[in-house]
């Protein structure tokens, strides 16, 4: 596995209180392998990458628990110079706003070629060649003449493709594209997402791709790993969740996608609101808002059960680790 995190746990100190943001998450990304994380606003996915990426607040931040290996080893026991090497040159993040992530006073070029005069010791003419080859890499017309001009002067698409050349630029094994395409309109968002799943296939490079959108999903991602109130309730291949979620909370996301054969229909929303991370509800953090909710899932914290196939669900990959869910029903969620 190129990267695995173990039981991650990061709380927030605030004046009102602790916010556990996260809390216990587990999730592993393999090279040349996409892995959708998914869940509502506030369910723990940019803390999370944060961590990985060892750029957390820290403080308020604290990381109270568990592992991050990358390649096997723990980043959280690196130290801070050790980190920041393999920050940019083995894994890097591609943010939604590109325009607060790039230096507004520095060219496009000068910021792409500063990669390659920083880490790997070129010349200033010899970044610059570089800087343009990316730029072409990413498909911005004209990189030869634009290559001189600011963030301010290219439309927002432009911009994402810049931050993903910015990214690409040390070919990292790794990297996180946290809502990459969510400020773009619908047709720049389809090329922009396009461009980063080529890249992902030609470098064969790991992906974790965070997003709300469960309609992009579908057709770049290879798993799926869902995230509520700071923990994995549901993770599986991706064609198995669109088959037959095993989780209330996932079946409850599928149901809200818009659909062009429902048109007219009313969309359906998840009840209710995402929990009080200072106050996450006893047993099951889902179980205020779930139709399934019994008695125990009031009392009881579900572990990550083993999700395997039966009779309705024969096409359901058996190997171990390979599905779980969150959830003590996950059986009647999955027939339901
Ligand atoms: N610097 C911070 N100080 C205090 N709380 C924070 C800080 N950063 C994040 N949090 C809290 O951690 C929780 C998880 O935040 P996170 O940004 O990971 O959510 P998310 O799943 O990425 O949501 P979104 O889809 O809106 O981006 C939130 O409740 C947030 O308020
Ligand atoms: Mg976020």
């Amino acid at each position: 596995m190129l990267l695995e995190v173990r039981d991650l746990h990061v709380e927030f100190r605030t004046r009102d209180g602790i916010a556990r943001a996260v809390n216990g998450v587990s999730y592993g990304v393999d090279a040349g392998e996409t892995l959708a994380v998914l869940g509502e606003s506030g369910s723990g996915k940019s803390v999370t990458a944060q961590a990985i990426m060892g750029i957390l607040d820290m403080p308020p931040g604290r990381i109270t628990g568990g592992e991050i290996l990358f390649r096997g080893q723990d980043l959280l026991r690196f130290k801070e110079e050790e980190r920041r090497k393999v920050r940019g040159a083995e894994m890097a993040m591609i943010f939604q706003d590109a325009l607060s992530s790039l230096n507004p006073v520095l060219s496009v070029g000068d910021q792409l070629g500063e990669m390659f005069v920083v880490h790997r010791g070129m010349s200033r003419k010899d970044a610059r060649t570089k800087a343009v080859e990316l730029m072409d890499r990413v498909r911005i017309p004209g990189a030869r003449e634009r290559v001189k001009d600011y963030p301010h002067q290219f439309s927002g698409g432009m911009r994402q493709r810049i931050m993903i050349a910015m990214a690409m630029a040390l070919e990292p094994a790794l990297i996180i594209a946290d809502e990459p395409t969510t400020a773009l309109d619908v047709t720049v968002q389809a090329q922009v997402m396009d461009l980063l799943a080529e890249l992902q296939r030609e470098f064969h490079m790991g992906l974790i791709l965070i997003t709300h959108d469960l309609g992009v999903v579908a057709d770049v991602a290879d798993r799926i790993a869902v995230m509520y109130a700071g923990r994995i309730v549901e993770s599986a291949p991706v064609h198995d969740i669109y088959k037959a979620p095993a989780h209330p909370y996932t079946r409850g996301l599928l149901d809200s996608i818009p659909r062009l054969d429902q048109k007219g229909q009313e969309l359906y929303a998840i009840k209710g609101l995402p929990p009080n991370l200072m106050h996450i509800p006893p047993g099951c953090a889902f179980n205020p808002r779930c139709p399934m909710a019994q008695d125990m899932c009031r009392t009881d914290v579900p572990p990550l059960y083993a999700v395997t196939g039966t009779d309705a669900v024969t096409e359901v990959d058996e190997s171990p680790g390979n599905r779980t869910s969150a959830c003590h029903f996950w059986r009647e969620c999955l027939h339901g």
